[in-house]
């Protein structure tokens, strides 16, 4: 399996200093930073519509690309939970993006958006919502693919409960592709990340349990060790 990488989401920082949160959790042991770069989201997670968010946060280019320069060296992990993820591919590169994760359910040539992901030297990543099947992840997709996301909530906001049905698909999709990183997000802290882990997640992001904790750089290396062991 790939090595462990905790990745706190930075929707859960305090937005006022942003650029000092992303180093206190660098300093903390943080290899990346989660970046929900664009969240409007329905309820049902699958899309991603702008017209009726019921929680709206947007972190983008602009943003990011101040945290970069502000943050030399910071590992972007950008989770594009929007509709048409391709208009923003060139954007999310130029403020700085390490990796573009767009949603499958938010794109019919989910290869093509990879290629050009790739072609602006970023990482490039696949997410499932909670409804969506590992099987929406073909051969070829997860071939191409640098990361596949497992959502563990419905898409939008930090805070929510955990899903444990989703941890099954973490599994499948590690027994499909050994070598890629497997990711997990939402509700994951030091009770969650043993079973998603254990499934095969490499890549673990936690916003509430880390920003929230009294100690971040504690839970960062709780949340490792539990992904080594
Ligand atoms: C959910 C975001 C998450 C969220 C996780 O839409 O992608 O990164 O901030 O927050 P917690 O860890 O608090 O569930």
């Amino acid at each position: 399996m790939p090595r462990p990488i905790i990745a706190p989401s930075v929707l859960a920082s305090d937005f006022g200093q942003l650029s000092a949160e992303c180093k206190r959790m660098i300093k903390g042991g943080a290899e990346w930073l989660h970046m929900g770069t664009a969240s409007q989201m329905t309820s049902g997670g699958r899309a991603i519509d702008y017209s009726a968010p019921p929680q709206m946060s947007w972190m983008g280019p602009p943003v990011l690309s101040c945290i970069s320069k502000a943050v030399p060296g910071i590992f972007m992990d950008c989770h594009m939970m929007v509709a048409q993820p391709e208009k923003w591919v060139n954007d999310i590169a130029d403020a700085g993006g390490s990796l573009y994760c767009f949603h499958i359910e938010a794109t019919s040539d989910a290869v093509s958006l990879i290629r050009a992901i790739h072609e602006r030297k970023m990482k490039a990543g696949v997410a499932i919502s909670p409804d969506t099947s590992s099987t929406a992840i073909t051969d070829e997709i997860g071939a191409a693919a640098d990361m596949l996301l497992v959502m563990t909530v419905y898409p939008g906001r930090g805070g929510q409960k955990f899903i444990e049905r989703c941890v099954p698909k973490v599994a499948e999709l590690r027994a499909r592709f050994p070598d890629k990183d497997i990711e997990v997000d939402g509700g994951v802290g030091p009770k969650t990340v043993g079973v998603c882990a254990k499934a095969g997640s490499n890549v673990i992001v936690a916003g509430t349990a880390v920003f929230g904790a009294p100690s971040p750089e504690d839970v960062i290396a709780e949340l490792k060790a539990s992904v080594a062991a």
